[in-house]
């Protein structure tokens, strides 16, 4: 059986329901993404870049790349449009790097080449497309210091299990001198975290409602879109958004033409996504629990968001 119908079978299954949060990003969810990041109401990019554009070159300073020389290797690089300025201050700083976008997407790492080296056309650039736990790994070794990017505030979709994975498979590729800088949106008043959820032009809701579209469309089915509705809910004791779709009535969806068939209770929760935000102090725990120690966390002014550096004990 296909992954996603899979996926999308054993979410179903469970209880409560849920599914998996990657498949939000088909071509449509992709737009949608793209359109949150623009809303004023989503705070997280531009926090993102306030950092990058004050603090890189502290950031470089800290890291002290020997010879001058840096592999920035980027976990779910995208089109590398908030990477361009931060490769920009470190290359005016005068690091030489070598910038290597992973990505699952062919496409996108095409945009992202494009627009690096029509900007930064001394950097060399080296895309390799798949999953990226399979291709760090491939990425060849050389006695340049090794900077790895993983932003966006991804790790906040990820559960604790799933961090501490992805903290030994990069370590796992790192020499004692390399480096990991992670973006992490920060625990804050509860009102502007649940509106960045919940936006008022309704833009993540029909993100969240799309993967039901998705799946009508790629796996034969037939949810009733309009039965259900966007519910996120953000808990200020974990610090994690929850986001449902719930169902506005009692109602059966088939899928896969039929072969499996779900039944839904008036009320009831689809689970989509979990969106983390941590405290510093967590952040610390997470990444020693890891193997890891905190170098230090760079913030914006309103102490939003932190980029953490952190190194192999
Ligand atoms: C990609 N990720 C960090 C976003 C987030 O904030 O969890 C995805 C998103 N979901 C709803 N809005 C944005």
């Amino acid at each position: 059986m296909e992954t996603f119908l899979r996926d999308v079978v054993r979410g179903l299954s469970a209880s409560p329901k849920y599914i998996p949060s990657q498949y939000f990003y088909d071509d449509k969810g992709s737009k949608l993404f793209q359109q949150i990041m623009q809303l004023e109401e989503y705070y997280l990019p531009e926090a993102e870049m306030e950092i990058i554009e004050n603090q890189t070159e502290k950031i470089i300073v800290d890291l002290k790349p020997l010879n001058n020389c840096l592999d920035v290797i980027e976990l779910g690089a995208g089109d590398g449009s908030k990477t361009l300025a931060f490769l920009k201050h470190a290359s005016n700083y005068g690091v030489n790097i070598h910038y290597y976008p992973l990505d699952i997407s062919p496409e996108i790492l095409k945009t992202n080449e494009k627009l690096i080296t029509e900007h930064l056309p001394t950097i060399q650039i080296s895309p390799l497309a798949g999953n990226y736990f399979d291709t760090l790994s491939s990425i060849p070794e050389s006695k340049n210091q090794r900077l790895v990017l993983f932003m966006g505030s991804n790790i906040g979709n990820l559960t604790d299990d799933e961090i501490s994975n992805l903290l030994e498979k990069t370590g796992s590729v790192l020499k004692p001198s390399d480096a990991i800088l992670i973006a992490f949106d920060l625990k804050k008043c509860p009102g502007t975290i649940l509106k960045a959820y919940d936006d008022s032009k309704g833009i993540t809701r029909s993100f969240n409602l799309n993967l039901l579209h998705r799946i009508n469309r790629e796996l034969h089915a037939d949810f009733d879109v309009s039965r259900f509705e966007h519910y996120p809910m953000y808990n200020p004791v974990s610090g994690a958004v929850h986001s449902y779709l719930i169902s506005q009535n009692e109602q059966t969806v088939q899928i896969d033409n039929g072969n499996y068939t779900f039944e839904l209770a008036s009320f009831e929760p689809i689970h989509t996504e979990i969106s983390r935000k941590f405290s510093l102090f967590q952040i610390e725990k997470l990444c020693t629990g890891s193997g890891f120690n905190v170098f230090g966390h760079y913030t914006d002014k309103k102490q939003h968001y932190a980029l953490t550096l952190i190194k192999q004990v």
